[in-house]
C-alpha cells in the first residue's frame, strides 16, 4: 500500500493565490470598484511606472496577456511580414503563435544543456530572410545574453525577448526583458508575479518602440487619442494592475523564497544519479534566477510521475509533453534531436510560495525512494 502523506502537495494550489491575501485583495477590489476605475486608470499607470523602474526599462505597457504582448512587441520592434524569426522550440506555443500572427515565419531551433536557446543553433539557422531572434528566458532563468547579443549584432538582427517566465531574473545584473528592442512578461496566476486572471506587459527599451506598443495595444491610438494606425484592444485591466502593483511591492521577498526552496531541492536531490537538477541559486556569477519552475531531467520519468502522484505529489510535463515543433498541426518539418530527447526526460516539481521546507524534503525523499535510494 502506498503510504499516505500528512497532506497532498499539489503542483500549484490556485486558491492559495487568493486566500493567502484575501483581505488585502478584497480591499483593493472595493477601492477600485468604488472609484469605478476599470480601464486605463491611474492604478495601471502607477504599476507600469513602478514595473519599468523595477526592471530598469524605458517603458512598460500593460496588456491582456503575454501572448498579445509578444505579438505587440514584435510589431512594435518592426519585424517585417514574411521574414523569419528564430526561437527555441522549448517554449510555450505562444512564442511561435506571436511570430505567426505578426505575419512572420517561426523557425524553431535547439536548446542547450541549460534548457535555454542555444546561440550556436540560432546562428546556424540564420538566412537572408531572418529578421529577429526571440530567446525565451525559461523557468525564471535568463538566457546567455552575451552569446546571443554577439549573434544578433554580427548579423544585424533584432532581439525580442520572451520573458513571460522570468520577471526579475538577471544576467550579469541586467533584468530579463531589457536586452532587446522589446519583450513580454506574463502575469498568469501561476507566474512568479501573477494576478487573478490573465495579464501581461510589453517591456519597451526604446522610446519609439514604447510609443508603437502603447498605440498597438489601444486601437492604434496615440497619447492624444488620435488613431495613428491599426491596433488591437489588449489592455491590462486596471483592477489587475492594482493587484499587481500591491504584489510588486513584496516581489523581492517572493523571489527570495523561491530561491530558498530551490536551494532546498538542490541539496535534497544531491547524489540522485537518475536526476539532473537545474543550477542552484548563485552557482555561477552571471545568473540570478527566480525559479518560475523547478525543471528536472529524470530517468524513467513516467514511472516517477506516477509514483509521486500516488503519494499526492503533483508534477507537470512542460507544454503538455511536447516541444513546439513536435505539434504536427503546426506544420513544422524539422527534427531537433537534442530538444526531443530532453522532452522525454523533463518534469516540473512543485514550486510555489506556499511550499514549506518540509514539503521540499518530502518531495525529494519520494524521488529518492523511487530510484531505490534511502528516503
Ligand atoms: C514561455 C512563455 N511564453 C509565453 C507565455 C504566454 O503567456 P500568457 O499566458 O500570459 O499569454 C507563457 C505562459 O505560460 C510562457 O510560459
Amino acid at each position: 500500500m502506498t503510504p499516505a502523506l500528512a497532506r497532498d502537495i499539489p503542483f500549484y494550489p490556485y486558491p492559495q493565490s487568493f486566500l493567502a491575501e484575501e483581505e488585502e485583495l478584497v480591499g483593493i477590489f472595493r477601492d477600485v470598484g468604488r472609484r469605478g476605475a476599470f480601464v486605463m486608470q491611474e492604478d495601471l499607470r502607477r504599476f507600469e511606472v513602478n514595473l519599468a523602474r523595477f526592471l530598469g526599462a524605458w517603458r512598460v505597457v500593460g496588456v491582456a496577456n503575454a501572448t498579445d504582448g509578444l505579438l505587440i512587441a514584435l510589431l512594435a520592434a518592426g519585424v517585417e511580414p514574411g521574414s523569419e524569426v528564430i526561437f527555441s522550440s522549448h517554449t510555450m506555443v505562444a512564442t511561435a503563435a506571436a511570430i505567426h500572427f505578426a505575419g512572420a515565419v517561426p523557425v524553431p531551433v535547439e536548446c542547450g544543456a541549460d534548457h535555454l536557446i542555444d546561440a550556436e543553433a540560432a546562428e546556424a539557422a540564420i538566412t537572408s530572410r531572418t529578421s529577429a531572434i526571440i530567446p525565451t528566458h525559461l523557468n525564471g532563468r535568463t538566457a546567455d545574453m552575451e552569446a546571443l547579443r554577439s549573434v544578433t549584432s554580427r548579423h544585424a538582427l533584432m532581439m525580442v525577448e520572451d520573458a513571460a517566465q522570468a520577471l526579475g531574473s538577471r544576467f550579469r545584473g541586467q533584468c530579463a526583458g531589457t536586452f532587446g528592442a522589446a519583450a513580454a512578461v506574463s502575469f498568469f496566476p501561476a507566474k512568479v508575479l501573477g494576478c487573478l486572471g490573465d495579464g501581461g506587459a510589453v517591456i519597451a527599451n526604446e522610446e519609439r518602440v514604447g510609443e508603437r506598443a502603447a498605440a498597438l495595444h489601444d486601437h492604434g491610438r496615440d497619447a492624444r487619442g488620435n488613431v495613428a494606425g491599426w491596433g488591437f484592444n489588449s489592455r491590462l485591466d486596471n483592477l489587475q494592475a492594482a493587484i499587481l502593483d500591491y504584489r510588486l511591492r513584496k516581489y523581492d521577498g517572493v523571489i527570495a523564497r523561491r530561491r530558498e526552496l530551490a536551494r532546498g531541492y538542490h541539496a535534497a536531490l544531491a547524489g540522485v544519479a537518475e536526476v539532473v537538477r537545474p543550477p542552484a541559486p548563485d552557482s555561477d556569477i552571471d545568473h540570478f534566477d527566480v525559479y518560475q519552475n523547478y525543471e528536472i531531467e529524470a530517468e524513467r520519468r513516467e514511472g516517477l510521475r506516477e509514483f509521486l502522484a500516488a503519494r499526492g505529489i503533483g508534477t507537470l510535463l512542460p507544454w503538455g509533453g511536447k516541444a513546439v515543433h513536435q505539434w504536427e498541426a503546426l506544420g513544422f518539418r524539422v527534427r531537433l534531436p537534442v530538444t526531443e530527447e530532453l522532452f522525454a526526460r523533463v518534469l516540473l516539481l512543485p514550486m510555489h510560495p506556499w511550499l514549506t521546507d518540509d514539503d521540499v524534503q518530502t518531495v525529494a525523499a519520494a524521488v529518492r525512494e523511487f530510484y531505490g535510494g534511502r528516503a
